[in-house]
């Protein structure tokens, strides 16, 4: 096999967020990327932003990952790679409980067909985006990799258990095959160029994408969910990972798989900090750092939040390397930046 296969990584789901800033960081490290994306939640001006900032054309396919024909035609038989990134799915967790067989319908069909065409090309590896959602609430903190699961209590949720499950079965089967799942705690931030972040369409349900929007005047203000959890300053706390030291774990992911130093065929990260920190200090910071209010105030609990978690990360430091390095305020001013960017404010 060439040596220039090696270096080819399809990424599907690439136009989206941490698709896109995965896509910048594979480049950097010098892999060829290809992107296959249906835009469902993504704009191609994404794309382009990728491209300006690596400063060369990057080969896109539009396709849906779910209409397998297509993807062998378009992605499978054109080009040539032997890894995968597999970002492909929805994401919301509310309308997962409101439309569960969309979700399972999305988020299993593309990961089903992406595999089925792995084997049948001989592609070796992928990486996938899990979720620190499969812990739910762990009795014990941090969460290791060791941390029960717990049933989901969303058909988002329940896709990345499922999908955890369907590859770990698989790549039993197939010889070939090596994975490396990467649970996600929770990304926040942009790219510091400003030029690619998180672009949400509609009312956003995540915490820095609704801060960035009414900092910017966008919504009047912050509903902050709950101040009366057992935590230091009573409301929730998670683990922010920026968005670009994320995009660097799936670079030595695909790396540990390509130099051949994965211990088990299947294995499994959590990517965080390993620092849990709480939606008021968070706002707070973000204040501090920009110099921008966020009005806000206090309401109450958001049904199916968990209290508190954050990650051990001490698996991926000693296995791949890896650690976030960027500080948390950085991370809060490129999001900002990157709201002013959308918006055209100064
Ligand atoms: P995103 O919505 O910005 O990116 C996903 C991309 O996949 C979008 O560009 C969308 O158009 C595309 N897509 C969806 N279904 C597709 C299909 N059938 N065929 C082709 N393209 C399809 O989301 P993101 O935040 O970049 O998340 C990427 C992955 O990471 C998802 O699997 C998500 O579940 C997972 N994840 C995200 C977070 C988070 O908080 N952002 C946390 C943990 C895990
Ligand atoms: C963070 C904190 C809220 C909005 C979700 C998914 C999870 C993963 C990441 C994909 C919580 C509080 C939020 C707001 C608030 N995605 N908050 N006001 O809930 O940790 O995780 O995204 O896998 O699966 O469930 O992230 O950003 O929604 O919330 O007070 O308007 O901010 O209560 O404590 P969450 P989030």
């Amino acid at each position: 096999m060439s040596s220039n296969k090696n270096k080819t990584v399809l990424v599907a789901g690439g136009a989206g967020y941490i698709g896109t800033h995965t896509t910048v960081e594979l480049i950097n490290a010098g892999y060829d990327v290809v992107i296959a994306d249906n835009l469902s939640n993504s704009d191609i001006s994404a794309v382009r932003g990728v491209e300006q900032i690596v400063g060369r054309p990057v080969p896109f396919a539009q396709v849906d990952c779910c209409d397998i024909e297509a993807l062998r035609r378009e992605v499978f038989q054109k080009y040539s790679f032997d890894s995968v990134i597999h970002f492909a799915a929805y994401k919301a967790v509310g309308e997962s409980v409101s439309e569960p067989l969309k979700y399972f319908r999305n988020n299993l069909d593309s990961l089903l067909n992406v595999m089925r065409l792995m084997k049948e090309f001989y592609v070796q590896n992928l990486v996938f985006s899990s979720s620190a959602t499969v812990y739910l609430q762990p009795e014990e903190l941090p969460a290791t990799e060791q941390t029960p699961r717990q049933r989901a209590n969303s058909p988002y949720g329940l896709t990345k258990q499922m999908s955890e499950d369907i590859i770990q079965d698989t790549v039993a089967a197939v010889p070939f095959f090596k994975a490396i799942a990467l649970r996600y705690f929770n990304p926040i931030g942009a790219h510091p160029s400003a030029l690619i972040g998180e672009l949400p369409k509609g009312v956003p349900a995540n915490l820095v994408p609704f801060i960035t929007q009414t900092a910017a005047g966008i919504r009047k203000e912050l509903s902050v969910f709950g101040d009366d959890y057992d935590t230091p300053d009573g409301s929730c706390q998670r683990d922010y990972i920026d968005v670009v030291d994320l995009a660097r774990a799936h670079v030595v992911a695909v790396d540990r798989m390509v130099e051949g130093r994965s211990k088990e065929r299947y294995e499994i990260f959590n990517i965080g900090t390993g620092v849990p920190v709480s939606v008021l200090e968070l706002v707070n910071l973000f204040e501090k750092v920009n110099g921008v209010p966020v009005p806000h105030k206090i309401v109450d609990r958001r049904p199916g939040d968990v209290e508190k978690i954050w990650a051990s990360t001490e698996l991926a430091n000693k296995e791949l390397g890896w650690r976030a390095e960027r500080d948390l305020g950085d991370t809060l001013r490129s999001a900002w930046a990157w709201e002013k960017h959308v918006r055209g404010l100064q």
